[in-house]
């Protein structure tokens, strides 16, 4: 018998250039402060490096997380009666495993959609999930979950699951947007799993963005190998410096790479040309920091309503289920 296959249904452009990338990069680079998206950052090279992110030792997000699962996936799935696990920015869907564990053996779960702008690393991640849950119809989105959450399959009770605290990702304002949008999409009665990296030292805080061996400066450098391969620029990347910094009244780390000296940087594919200043700096990553009251706050404003939340022994980190009103 042959092994079942996932389903990829491919909502992105596959040619990144003629797609947002150029509106993106006109938008961020067209303007002060320069600024980047941070969803180009995943290209394969910068999924392996977020990859590698995880095993860092500094880095605690993520081993917070997969406690909170380990020790509670199972309440998770008690907690509500979801057939459908929808994936945002689901990557390689490692932890994701442990909440599939829980869910599956409730019994209800049908399918799975993950949903990641990063292709390669989704179509390897359904495919190894289709062979460990053979009777689950695996159904991968290659989209964009700030364009395409209309599009996402529907028709079931569906748990939304957005782990990571990729949401600490988007600036206030695309937050906010984003959690709307989320909740437009859903019938009312269906469920948002959401997962946030939690205020605390700010030593802690800046260790898990500086780490010493320089992979998340080689992760957040990527972006400008991406600009030139994708739109033909011109970067010198060894004229950037990387630098992360704790924003107190943010509440959020800031992810930037500073020119150390100045250049005239061309990106034919976007049709634009920039006078990069000595010591100027291209912000291109923020990474938000939570305290409980204010998950709740935005979660209660778009309209879903905090039914339980779970932290780690440590209290780095939260996972939060909400329900659509
Ligand atoms: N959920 C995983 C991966 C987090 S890394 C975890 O918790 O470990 C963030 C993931 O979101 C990456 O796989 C990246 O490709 C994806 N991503 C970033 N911006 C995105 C966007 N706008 N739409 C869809 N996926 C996005
Ligand atoms: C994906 N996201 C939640 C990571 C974070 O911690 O904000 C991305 C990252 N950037 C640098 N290190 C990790």
């Amino acid at each position: 018998m042959n092994a079942p296959e996932p389903t990829v249904n491919v909502l992105l452009d596959p040619d990144w250039a003629s797609g947002s990338l150029v509106d993106d990069v006109r938008r961020g680079l067209g303007s002060r402060p320069l600024r980047l998206p941070p969803k180009w950052l995943y290209d394969d090279r910068g999924s392996a490096l977020f990859d590698q992110i995880t095993r860092l030792p500094v880095y605690y997000p993520f081993r917070a997380e997969h406690t909170i699962l380990e020790r509670y996936a199972d309440d998770i799935a008690a907690a509500c009666d979801a057939t459908t696990l929808v994936e945002l920015g689901s990557g390689t869907s490692e932890k994701t495993r442990l909440l599939l564990d829980a869910l599956d053996a409730t019994g209800r779960l049908r399918r799975f959609v993950p949903v990641d702008v990063s292709e390669g690393t989704l179509r390897e991640a359904a495919a190894s999930l289709t062979a460990r849950y053979p009777e689950l119809a695996v159904e991968a989105v290659v989209g964009d979950f700030t364009l395409h959450l209309r599009h996402l399959p529907g028709g079931d009770r569906r748990l939304v699951a957005f782990l990571g605290g990729t949401i600490g990702n988007l600036y206030v304002e695309e937050r906010a947007a984003f959690l709307g949008a989320l909740a437009d999409t859903l019938e009312p009665g269906e469920w948002v799993l959401l997962g946030t990296d939690l205020v605390k030292s700010v030593d802690r805080m800046v260790a898990a963005y500086d780490d010493p061996d320089g992979v998340t400066a080689a992760f957040v450098g990527n972006c400008l190998t991406v600009l030139n391969r994708e739109l033909d620029a011109d970067f010198d990347p060894d004229c950037y410096r990387y630098v992360a910094f704790w924003d107190p009244h943010e509440e959020r780390m800031d992810l930037r790479l500073r020119a150390e000296v100045p250049q005239r940087v061309t990106v034919p594919g976007a049709d634009l040309v920039v006078d990069v200043a000595g010591g100027e700096e291209i912000q291109v990553e923020i990474s938000t920091k939570f305290r409980p009251g204010r998950i709740a706050e935005e979660l209660a404003e778009a309209g879903l309503e905090v039914t339980r939340t779970w932290t780690d022994p440590d209290g780095d980190f939260a996972l939060t289920l909400a329900r659509r009103r």
